[in-house]
């Protein structure tokens, strides 16, 4: 990892943990001085102001592209970063199948969030299909083009991009380490045709199955810049040994 793009571990609860488990998350991370790294727990919305998150950071697993308006059920980037979020997930392949989330409905979410001044992590990732289809450049390389008719190279040098094949979230199989940085690295290709230093500089986290006994191998590639973790998130020992691996 080059020097100047500083390791990250977020942690993407999706639709699960309860106030107990806001406590103790807030009090095994509090306890640890995670230097030279950013960590980040992304709980769903209503427990967001429940933290009291001194050496980590809080982030939502959503937004609305919307300012505000009568739009039953969601939640605007103002609302967010008054509960305290610093980041929002943006983009994630449940919200792109659950919700119909298309490229360009992410890239005007990403807008927003750049906007308000929070920090987006745009997912992307192929699905198995096209990963046996032999498409996942075509495919990953149109959904991170798509950022660009809603965002500028310099909008997007603070945001977080994570690559998660679908394939691998959940499922317990990892994309093995030369697989992800194959593909982190054709990220920053197709970022490098809009600005060198957007490519250079953007940090690009690894998710899919993440595990406290696969993070060194995966965070030890040269574009892997940190990890975006679901299952092992819910488990303050196993995500803190996942931290841990970042350094
Ligand atoms: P997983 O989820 O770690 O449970 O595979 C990753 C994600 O969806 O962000």
């Amino acid at each position: 990892m080059t020097e100047k793009r500083t390791p990250m571990v977020a942690g993407n609860w999706k639709m699960n943990g309860d106030r107990s488990l806001v406590e103790s998350f807030t009090n095994a991370l509090n306890d640890k001085a995670f230097d030279r790294m950013d960590v980040i727990v992304c709980p769903p919305s209503v427990y967001l102001s429940m933290f009291n998150a001194e050496h980590f950071q809080i982030g939502a697993q959503d937004v609305s592209h919307l300012d505000n308006g009568a739009h039953t059920g969601d939640i605007s980037t103002e609302m967010l970063k008054e509960l305290g979020a610093r980041y929002v997930i943006v983009g994630h392949s449940e919200r792109r199948e659950d919700h119909n989330e298309t490229n360009l409905l992410v890239a005007k979410k990403v807008a927003r969030v750049i906007e308000s001044g929070l920090i987006p992590i745009i997912c992307v990732g192929e699905a198995l299909s096209v990963r046996e289809a032999g498409e996942e450049k075509l495919f990953i390389g149109e959904q991170v083009a798509a950022l660009f008719s809603e965002v500028t190279a310099d909008q997007l040098k603070q945001s977080v991009i994570a690559y998660e094949p679908v394939w691998a979230i959940g499922t317990g199989k990892t994309a093995s380490p030369e697989q992800a940085q194959d593909i982190h690295r054709f990220i920053r290709h197709v970022l490098s045709e809009h600005d060198a230093d957007l490519a250079d500089g953007i940090r690009i986290l690894y998710g899919g199955s993440v595990k406290a006994n696969n993070a060194q191998a995966l965070f030890s590639q040269p574009d892997i810049d940190g990890g975006l973790i679901g299952g092992a998130s819910l488990n303050t020992k196993d995500f803190i040994a996942i931290c841990q691996a970042a350094i």
